[in-house]
């Protein structure tokens, strides 16, 4: 990071309008794949994007024996000579990501051990892996931390356990399905994510064998089973990216097509973004993400896990509000520290508040603990072009956002960070209309 073509200078000001397509979740995609090394046959996965996570993950799995190919959005992932592959290090490759963590389950299955260098990803609260070691721990792992990483073995085949999650994580529900499945015996999960990547990874791993249910309150239960083949997939697709590109058409006042885009997944987005004064249509093939012209409203918003508002799509969605006419808040219950990034977005004009307290909505885990993860957003303003460094991918594509939205020249540093999600963002941008160029 931090080169010569990191920076972009985007002239804003203009309504985004036209069409883009959006491709598989990237919080899915990468899941599926570690499920690959699970299987004693070849996978097959459909609709991946090229994004830097996909290329992060192909490395991971190379490393470990796995052969990748990849072809127009599918991926061919043959883990037959996993077996023969050593203990990698998997230092080099980690840094951006929080990936490798998932790859202790399917490893301790096939090798009997794993080292997991300390994560990357976004900083955007403390992101700490206790759950996950908990977990591992339940299942009989024996985990030693070690200079610049974890040390994880398996005395004997894992055993399938009873666990109670303290807050339903993405991650660690992923821990425990890509663990369980082949594990001995019957794994019972409460207080576990639903999010529809997860369901679908829950898809993937039945194709391959397992046998999991999902109950209505957050249950799963796994049936451990002793072989799992290989699977063939159509991941879902990105709603984060769908999200973000519908609050680009509102904060832009402009007109996107979303190809890709699909509703069940969106409903609690979809909701918010009629509240605030945009208009979708939904079809076949997308969604129509437009602004109708007039004021833009005010709301009281709270992130939450599925089936609530997601953390993701909030950082982008806080760029329109400050075009809507009124006091806005915004309660973040996921992170803790997600509101760095509008300290530039102040820096352009906007007025925004950040709140340790938890203001519009419930008492949240973060209320008395000095983060400021509430925000009182004020507008209408004018945003007016800036420089602007990136601080990771959600927050980079929201500044993006504003500067489209802002008049004059803005300069935005360490794009890069934002291929991590977004494929060939620039190209969209280019579809849709947006004036800029590359240092
Ligand atoms: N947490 C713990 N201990 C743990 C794990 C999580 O305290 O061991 C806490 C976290 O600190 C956080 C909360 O639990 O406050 C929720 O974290 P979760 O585990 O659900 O998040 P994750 O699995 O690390 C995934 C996505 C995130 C997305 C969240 C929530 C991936 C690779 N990342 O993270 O996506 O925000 O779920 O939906 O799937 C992004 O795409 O930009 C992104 C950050």
């Amino acid at each position: 990071m931090g080169t010569m073509t990191d920076l972009l200078y985007v002239n804003g000001g203009t309504p985004l309008s036209g069409e883009i397509t959006v491709r598989g979740a990237k919080n899915f995609v990468s899941k599926a794949m570690v499920a690959a090394l699970l299987g004693e046959g070849p996978s097959v996965l459909r609709n991946v994007p090229q994004i830097r996570d996909v290329a992060v993950v192909t490395g991971l799995l190379e490393l470990h024996g796995v052969t990748v190919t990849a072809d127009d959005g599918t991926l061919h992932l043959d883990p037959s000579n996993v077996e023969s592959a050593h203990v990698a290090d998997i230092d080099a490759h980690a840094r951006s990501s929080r990936i490798p963590i998932l790859f202790c389950g399917p490893l301790l299955h096939r090798l009997g051990e794993a080292f997991i260098p300390d994560l990357g990803g976004c900083r955007i609260g403390d992101r700490p892996i206790n759950y996950h070691l908990d977990i591992l721990r339940q299942f009989g792992a024996v985990v030693d931390k070690r200079e610049g990483g974890i040390h994880i073995r398996a005395p004997r085949r894992l055993q399938g356990t009873k666990i109670a999650l303290p807050y339903p994580s993405v991650g660690a529900t992923e821990q425990l399905l890509l663990t369980a499945v082949r594990a001995e015996g019957l794994t019972e999960l409460s207080n576990a994510a639903i999010e529809p990547e997860i369901m679908d990874l829950i898809n993937v791993l039945q194709k391959m064998g397992a046998i999991i249910s999902v109950d209505t309150d957050r249950v799963i239960r796994i049936e451990g089973v002793d072989r799992l083949n290989g699977f063939q997939h159509t991941a879902l697709s990105d709603r984060i990216e769908a999200a973000s590109w519908a609050s680009a058409a509102l904060a832009t006042g402009g007109d996107i097509y979303v190809r890709g885009a699909t509703q069940p997944e969106m409903t609690a987005f979809l909701n918010t973004f009629r509240k605030v004064g945009g208009e979708f249509t939904v079809d076949d093939d997308g969604i129509r993400f437009f602004h109708p012209g007039g004021d833009l409203r005010s709301i009281v918003l709270e992130t939450d896990v599925h089936p609530g508002f997601m953390t993701d799509w909030q950082q982008p969605l806080v760029v329109a509000l400050t075009q809507a006419k009124g006091l806005s808040i915004v309660h973040e219950t996921v992170y803790e520290n997600r509101f760095g990034f509008t300290d530039a977005l102040r820096g352009m004009g906007a007025t925004i508040q950040v709140y340790k307290e938890c203001l519009g909505g419930w008492p949240c885990r973060f209320g008395q603990r000095n983060f400021y993860h509430s925000a009182v957003i004020s507008g209408p303003t004018p945003l007016a072009a800036a420089d602007i460094e990136v601080p990771d991918l959600r927050g980079g594509f929201s500044h993006l956002i504003a500067a489209l939205a802002a008049k004059g020249t803005s300069s935005v540093r360490g794009i890069s960070l934002i291929d991590r999600g977004y494929e060939h963002f620039m190209d969209k941008l280019g579809a849709l209309g947006a004036d800029f160029s590359r240092d």
